[in-house]
C-alpha cells in the first residue's frame, strides 16, 4: 500500500443518535470511514450492535464502513462482518488466537484487515503481522466507551509503530481511536497516525460536517510537515 498523502476521518457511530441513525449518517457524508465499534459484552464491558445493524449502515451510506470488533472470539465471526458489507474489518490481537489467518481470511474475502492493541498492549504484539495488515489500530483509550479522555502515553506506541513500519518497508494505514479531537489531531498526526477515530468529537458537534473538516485541516497539516 502507498504512504497515505491524505489523513482519513473516521466519525464513530458509537456516540450518534441509534434513533436516527440514517439521519446522522446524513450527517458525516463528508467522511472517509463510518466508524463502527462492535462490542459483545465479553471482550468489552459493553454491547452496542452486530452484522445486521453494520447491513443497514452499508446500505444508508456510501462512506465506507471501518468494522471495529471488540468481541472475543474475531477468529468465528470477522467474516460475518466482510459479508455484512465493511470495507476494513479490525480485530484486536488480544482476542484473536489465530491472527495471521484471520487476517488472510478478511482479505480473501475482498475487505481490507486491520489489527487493534490495546493501550496496555506493546507495539511489539505486531512485529510477526505488521507486514500483513492493510491497517492497524492503536487504542488511545481503554475500549468499550465513547468520550474517554485521550491516553498521553500512545504518542510514544505511535513513533514505536511509526519506525517498525519504515523499518519493514510497510505503509498500513495507522489509525488512532479514543479521544481524538481538533486540540490533540495535530499532535497525533505528527507522531505518526494517518487515520482518525472521532465519536464524540464529531457526533457532540452541531455542526458535523465542519467538524470532520476541521480535524481533517489538522491533520494534514501535520502529516504535510511529517513529509517534508
Ligand atoms: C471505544 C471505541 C471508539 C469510541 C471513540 O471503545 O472503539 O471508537 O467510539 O469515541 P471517542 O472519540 O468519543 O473517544
Ligand atoms: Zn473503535
Amino acid at each position: 500500500m502507498a504512504a497515505q498523502e491524505e489523513v482519513l476521518i473516521a466519525p464513530s457511530v458509537l456516540s450518534a443518535d441509534f434513533l436516527h441513525l440514517a439521519d446522522e449518517l446524513a450527517s458525516i457524508s463528508n467522511a472517509d470511514l463510518v466508524h463502527c465499534d462492535v462490542m459483545d459484552g465479553e471482550f468489552v464491558p459493553n454491547l452496542t450492535f452486530g452484522p445486521l445493524v453494520i447491513e443497514k449502515v452499508a446500505s444508508a451510506t456510501d462512506v465506507p464502513i471501518d468494522a471495529h470488533l471488540m468481541i472475543h472470539n474475531p477468529d468465528r465471526d470477522a467474516l460475518t462482518y466482510v459479508k455484512a458489507g465493511a470495507s476494513i474489518v479490525s480485530v484486536h490481537a488480544e482476542a484473536s488466537t489465530h491472527l495471521h489467518r484471520t487476517v488472510y481470511a478478511i482479505k480473501n474475502a475482498g475487505a481490507r484487515a486491520g489489527v487493534v492493541i490495546n493501550p496496555s498492549t506493546p507495539v511489539i504484539a505486531l512485529d510477526a503481522i505488521i507486514e500483513d495488515v492493510d491497517l492497524v489500530c492503536l487504542m488511545s483509550v481503554n475500549p468499550g466507551f465513547g468520550g474517554q479522555a485521550f491516553i498521553e502515553g500512545s504518542y510514544r506506541k505511535l513513533r514505536q509503530l511509526q519506525a517498525l513500519c519504515m523499518e519493514r518497508g510497510v505503509c498500513p494505514l495507522i489509525e488512532v481511536d479514543g479521544g481524538v479531537c481538533a486540540a490533540n489531531a495535530k499532535d497525533i498526526v505528527a507522531a505518526g497516525a494517518n487515520t482518525l477515530v472521532a465519536g464524540s468529537a464529531v457526533f457532540s458537534a452541531s455542526d458535523r460536517a465542519a467538524t470532520i473538516e476541521t480535524l481533517r485541516e489538522q491533520g494534514n497539516e501535520a502529516l504535510g510537515l511529517r513529509c517534508q
